[in-house]
């Protein structure tokens, strides 16, 4: 890789020893990416934050770290809300071990919001280029926004933090962005719900792999795009996606869809991921909860109360802008809980059976909690875990 005379002396310890330690990890990468130079990014957004996922050994080595951050850094969700851990039922040992995992972050420069919903609050721009690693996040960037990233390992993200760059390969190049398989969706529901979407992207994962898809058919609004791209990043690893009529690359460059692949997905492909049943505790904010999917749950939640454990998730910068909406939302009973969500806090490990609106976490639930899991639609998971007043 072309080095600048700024990067060899970085490389040579000039800067100290974990910068150079953080441009080997990129270069190694770019090198296995065959990326020819390393380019600036405009933020980072860090995975492996939850001591649930990263264990001793990971904070070891985030202990070993000395140097900052040199673009804004955003932690994922770590494994606890770090205000109401208690009320979480979060044990104490795991919580000391979380918040020394949150410490080292912040040593860091890294920003203490953990969240994979970051856009809500990071001005983040079509043709960005940006060192991500929450798939979610990723998948969201890429494909609503138009920003461009990789989908980075925590290492990598945190490198290209400490650096502020990342190597120039896969989807930072505009002809890396192409669909590769085109999914005609045949009699999409004119009003889906945001979890149809995410039943769409559930289905559709499993059948793109790491393929870029080309969706017709449908007209997601900005949380269903949300809810799809999240789903097909975790039964597939789909980083990048485009919606005819839609998405901003899809607007932008001229697709020849012709020759690719076309895949028809009927109305009744993407339902067969709603299966009724018992459940002992419904979790909604899979990806974190936008301002507008917190109004459309305190509207739902007016005249009701929970009878079972109802937990929402959202960053804490949507909770503290849509502060009235929330004390609304916990007037039933609810909790909206910030920082965490159901798959990386270990408090959700005691449910059974839980309930969710949410494709990806209908994905992971059952491998990261060991429970089994339900999909409904926002209002299905509402109206299963309140009773009216
Ligand atoms: Fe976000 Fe957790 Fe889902 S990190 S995308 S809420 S699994």
């Amino acid at each position: 890789m072309d080095l600048t005379p700024e990067e060899e002396t970085v490389l040579a310890g000039g800067e100290g020893e974990t910068r150079a330690r953080m441009l080997e990890v990129l270069l190694a990468l770019g090198k296995v990416f065959g990326a020819d130079r390393l380019i600036p990014i405009r933020s980072a957004q860090i995975s492996g934050a939850s001591y649930k996922t990263i264990g001793e050994y990971g904070l070891e080595w985030l202990r070993s770290l000395d140097a900052r951050v040199s673009v804004p850094a955003f932690l994922n969700p770590v494994g606890m809300d770090r205000d109401r851990w208690q009320e979480m039922g979060v044990d104490p040992a795991f919580a000391r071990d979380q918040q020394d995992v949150i410490e080292a972050y912040a040593r860091l420069g890294v920003r203490l919001s953990c969240t994979c919903t970051p856009y809500y609050f990071m001005q983040t721009d079509y043709g960005d280029h940006l060192a991500w690693s929450e798939s979610s996040a990723v998948c969201f960037a890429n494909s609503v926004i138009g920003a461009r990233t990789n989908r980075e390992g925590g290492p990598g993200a945190l490198a290209a933090a400490i650096i502020g760059k990342t190597p120039c390969y896969g989807l930072h190049l505009v002809g890396n962005r192409r669909p590769h398989l085109v999914f005609r969706v045949e009699d999409a529901p004119p009003d889906a719900d945001t979890a149809w979407y995410g039943a769409l992207g559930y289905h559709a994962g499993k059948i793109a792999g790491n393929r870029i898809p080309f969706f017709q058919g449908i007209r997601p609004p900005r949380d269903g795009l949300k809810a799809l791209g999240a789903a097909m990043a975790a039964t597939g690893a789909v980083a990048l996606f485009h919606v005819e009529g839609i998405t901003p690359d899809a607007r932008i460059f001229p697709f020849d869809t012709a020759g690719l692949e076309v895949v028809p997905v009927t109305s009744a492909e993407v339902s067969a991921l709603f299966v009724p049943g018992e459940v002992d505790a419904v979790a909604i904010g899979c990806p974190h909860c936008s301002g507008d999917e917190l109004s459309r749950i305190a509207g739902l939640l007016a005249g009701r109360q929970a009878r079972i454990p109802l937990w929402i998730f959202a960053s804490r910068e949507v909770i503290a802008a849509n502060r009235e909406t929330v004390t609304q939302i916990e007037g039933s009973g609810a909790r909206v809980f910030a920082d965490t969500c159901m798959v990386v806090s270990p408090a959700m490990d005691r449910f059974s059976t839980i309930m969710v609106n949410s494709g990806k976490a209908a994905a992971y639930v059952p491998t990261m909690c060991g429970a089994a899991v339900r999909a409904g639609t926002l209002a299905e998971c509402i109206a299963t875990a309140t009773s009216p007043v």
